[in-house]
């Protein structure tokens, strides 16, 4: 299992990512290292006399949100480029790339986003057996509207003059869209070409055995100190819960505080399952009075996640003083929570507070064991660890639960509604066999409402939102394709027996531009 940023057996063979700020950097990382490759970030501004040293087989130059004429815009040793080692820059790094050897970037007019054809001019080293015209992601508003002395337009797309640049004999070579998103179709051989190819990479590296580093880990960063795991029953803290289960058991106990805000029977299932799993080790609290009085009639979704972490912080602090002394507070945080919450730049990640709206002034230091992985690497950790399949196949639900899905401000009816709006979703589609292909399904209530008619009654309530996505990384997502059929029983049947819903509507919005989530 490969994970990101991560310095495993070494081969001496190394790719170093510079950083200039992008959202998908440990993407990017995951990605190469998905090639059989070691690869790592380094600052973007890092000098010749810092790098050479280090040997790095190829770099790539990752995205970033800046346009190179911006002020604070951030650029690079321009000496990195004249070293002859093979460069790949993407988005921000192929302009800047282009900048500063002498071709010629513009703004764009409009933002060029999503879903991209790309007709491949010459197949060159770096696009060979890429398919023509090939789907790619884009994002970016500037663009290159002319390569650098030497270079060659190797593709180009619509809006795009300079899709892919080439310079073979030097081996630089720059892409406007993101190979290290899914939904670039030929992302895996541009990267596969310009590691093998271009920076003559050989090696086959497998990374370090997670289980066996996290539980050092762990054990070295709390060392003697007792250890309080929050256990909301998804995949994440249950793995969490797991792997110090193995890394320290006498010193952990794991809590389940049930926020009134989990869909139809969870609370349940988790305590039946956890209390059987986890004996003396595991404490339930039943807080959802304490939540849905400081919730109620709140409308803004942060204003929300705040109350929400505070209180769960809270409540973890008087539950935790009855059972003994605790040092630290562990969870299952992972990696798209951490850039999604602002903290970007790997070098640069910090602040935990920053994550889940936990308050500022809380007593524990946090145990994060997760933070570097994706949601798919957490799975696969998760059967590492003999978790079940039942577990480790759940699909994500989110800290905030329900409460983030009922838009706007928050009631107890809406809660109720959209809780059984959402269990006939999740029966239907389990029935229909749908529920292990689709990536997360749920219902929202919308804030909004309309005027329907039953019988002879006319209403005036709330619709019922679905959305279904499919994806590898919850960072890009598409909506899912569900048959009219299914949708129209899933309809059916919350109308009928969802109290004063009207209407059920269902959400075709790919993310980006939109997220999973409502709010
Ligand atoms: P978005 O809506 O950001 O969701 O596209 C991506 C994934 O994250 C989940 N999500 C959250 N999980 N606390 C969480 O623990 C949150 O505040 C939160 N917001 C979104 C979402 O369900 C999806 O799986």
């Amino acid at each position: 299992m490969s994970t990101p940023d991560q310095v495993g057996q070494t081969s001496g063979e190394c790719i170093f990512v510079l950083d200039f700020g992008a959202q998908y950097l440990q993407l990017i990382i995951r990605k190469v290292q998905e090639q059989g490759v070691r690869a790592e970030s380094r600052p973007a501004d890092i000098s010749v006399e810092e790098l050479l040293p280090e040997k790095p087989s190829g770099l790539i130059l990752s995205g970033g949100p800046a346009s190179v004429y911006g002020e604070d815009a951030p650029t690079m040793d321009r000496r990195v480029l004249e070293t002859g080692i093979p460069v790949l820059g993407i988005c921000y790094g192929h302009q800047l790339m282009a900048h500063l050897l002498g071709g010629k970037v513009e703004p764009g007019e409009r933002r060029e986003y999503g879903f991209t054809e790309i007709e491949v001019v010459e197949p060159d080293l770096l696009l060979e057996g890429v398919n023509s015209p090939s789907q790619t992601w884009m994002s970016h508003g500037d663009r290159v509207e002319a390569v650098p002395p030497g270079f060659q337009v190797l593709a180009t797309s619509g809006y795009t003059p300079v899709a892919v640049m080439g310079d073979s004999e030097r081996k630089l070579f720059g892409v406007q869209f993101h190979p290290e998103v899914r939904h670039t179709i030929c992302g895996p051989t541009v990267l596969r070409n310009f590691i093998r190819k271009a920076c003559g990479c050989v090696s086959s590296w497998q990374p370090a055995d997670f289980v066996e580093e996290s539980v050092a880990e762990i054990r070295a960063q709390v060392g003697e100190g007792r250890v309080l795991c929050g256990l909301s029953g998804g995949v994440d803290s249950s793995v969490v819960a797991a792997l110090l289960v193995q890394a320290i058991p006498e010193q952990v106990t794991c809590m389940f505080i049930d926020h009134g805000l989990m869909r139809k029977n969870e609370p349940e299932e988790v305590k039946e399952f956890f209390g059987e799993l986890l004996g003396k080790r595991f404490v339930a609290v039943d807080a959802s009075e304490a939540f849905l009085s400081k919730l109620e009639g709140v409308v803004d979704p942060e204003e929300k996640r705040r109350i929400i972490g505070e209180t769960f912080i809270r409540t973890f602090e008087a539950e935790a003083c009855k059972i003994g002394e605790f040092h630290y507070l562990a969870q299952g945080t992972i990696y798209p929570d951490v850039i999604e919450s602002g903290g970007g730049q790997t070098a640069k990640i910090k602040s935990h507070h920053n994550v889940g709206g936990l308050p500022e002034d809380m007593d524990y230091e946090l145990v994060e064991p997760l933070r570097r992985l994706f949601k798919d690497q957490v799975r696969e950790l998760g059967r590492q660890l003999g978790l079940p399949v039942a577990l480790t196949e759940r699909q994500p639900f989110p800290g905030p639960g329900l409460a983030v899905r009922v838009i706007g401000g928050l009631t107890r009816e809406k809660l109720a509604q959209v809780r059984e709006a959402d269990h006939i979703f999740r029966e239907e589609l389990a029935r229909a066999d749908l529920d292990q292909s689709i990536s997360q399904f749920f219902a929202a209530i919308a804030d909004i409402r309309s005027v329907g008619v039953m019988g002879d009654d006319r209403s005036y309530v709330h619709p019922i939102i679905l959305r279904a996505v499919v994806t590898e990384d919850f960072m890009t997502a598409d909506w899912a394709r569900i048959p009219q059929e299914v949708l129209a029983r899933v309809a059916n049947r919350i109308v009928n027996e969802v109290k004063d819903i009207n209407r059920v509507l269902y959400d075709i919005t790919s993310k980006p531009p939109g997220t999973v989530e409502w709010e």
